[in-house]
């Protein structure tokens, strides 16, 4: 496994799996990787020849008041991850590389459809998705994958990356790797390790929302409105959990769900002692995403 930092570099290495006749998966990260980025790498390591994760702290998805600078970084425990899933390069490029005339300055960006971005998380992040999305383009610009694989677990996420990748006619194929969660629900993420044993504990609210949204689903005569019903008795008897969203939306458009018939997400974003979380659901799949469990209340 070798490590790619500069455009040159990336360039040559594109070029070299071209000439190859090779085909190149891409997993963009912000690092610090968990059984949820592995499960990711391992997917593009069985479907693709070669594989690239990317590791880019991206400040321009990040607001002034957010956790830009604290974010958690470990490159050394990221590159064992990598090699031990698959990875054939990590590329981790600095800010100037990604962002040659500054974060802030004005430059070229992608805009998502604000029918996509403005909404859920983007209610609450206003220009995360601008930044997400022009991450996610010069990414697919430098390395030019044949397949990007991203988690479902940023679900909004995926519905921008999608379209991006077909608005502006990337030749690539998205692929939505399902969400991996700890043994009691909770869904991997980098920002768990911001959670205090209590707060950790409270953060269960969310899955078992889900849980409980998903469960709603499945009972003859069930409606939107019941599945909404469910949820929200469960995070309302979490009573350190400020919810900022509990969203039934549908799956691609993300507009709110009419009739359980279509494909429907639950989705919900709360803050937990300080650190903000987001979880979902699909209701369309044949089984919840991760084990049964009992719908007790977290007081
Ligand atoms: O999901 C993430 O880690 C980031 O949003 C991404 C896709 C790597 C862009 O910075």
């Amino acid at each position: 496994m070798e490590l790619v930092r500069g455009v040159p570099e990336v360039r040559r290495t594109v070029a070299a799996v071209r000439r190859a006749g090779r085909s190149l998966g891409v997993v963009p990260t912000m690092g610090y990787l968990h059984a949820g980025h592995r499960a990711l790498i391992e997917a593009a390591a069985q479907a693709c020849d070669e594989v690239v994760v990317t590791i880019f702290v991206n400040p321009t998805q990040f607001g002034p008041q957010e956790d830009f600078n604290r974010y958690p970084r470990d490159l050394e425990a990221d590159l064992a991850v990598c090699e031990a899933a698959g990875a054939r390069w990590v590329f981790v490029p600095d800010t100037a590389t990604m962002y040659p005339t500054g974060p802030d300055a004005p430059a070229t960006r992608v805009v998502p459809p604000a029918s996509l971005s403005e909404g859920l998380c983007g209610a609450f992040r206003e220009g995360h998705f601008v930044g997400v999305a022009t991450v996610v383009a010069k990414l697919f610009a430098l390395w030019q994958p044949d397949r990007a694989y991203f988690g479902l677990k940023d679900f909004q996420q995926t519905a921008v990356v999608r379209a991006l990748a077909a608005d502006l006619m990337f030749p690539v194929q998205i692929v939505l790797v399902p969400t991996v969660r700890e043994a009691d629900g909770l869904a991997m993420s980098s920002r768990n390790v911001y959670l205090a044993p209590e707060a950790r504990r409270q953060a269960l609210a969310l899955s078992r929302a889900l849980q409980a949204g998903w469960e709603a689903a499945q009972l003859p005569g069930a409606t939107p409105a019941t599945v909404r019903e469910a949820a929200t008795l469960v995070l309302a008897q979490a009573s350190e959990v400020e919810v900022q969203y509990l969203a039934l939306v549908h799956e691609e458009a993300l507009t709110p769900l009419v009739a359980l018939s279509e494909p429907g997400v639950l989705a919900v974003a709360a803050v937990v002692a300080g650190t903000r979380l987001i979880d979902n659901v699909s209701l369309g799949g044949a089984a919840p995403l991760y084990g049964v469990l009992p719908c007790e209340a977290v007081s």
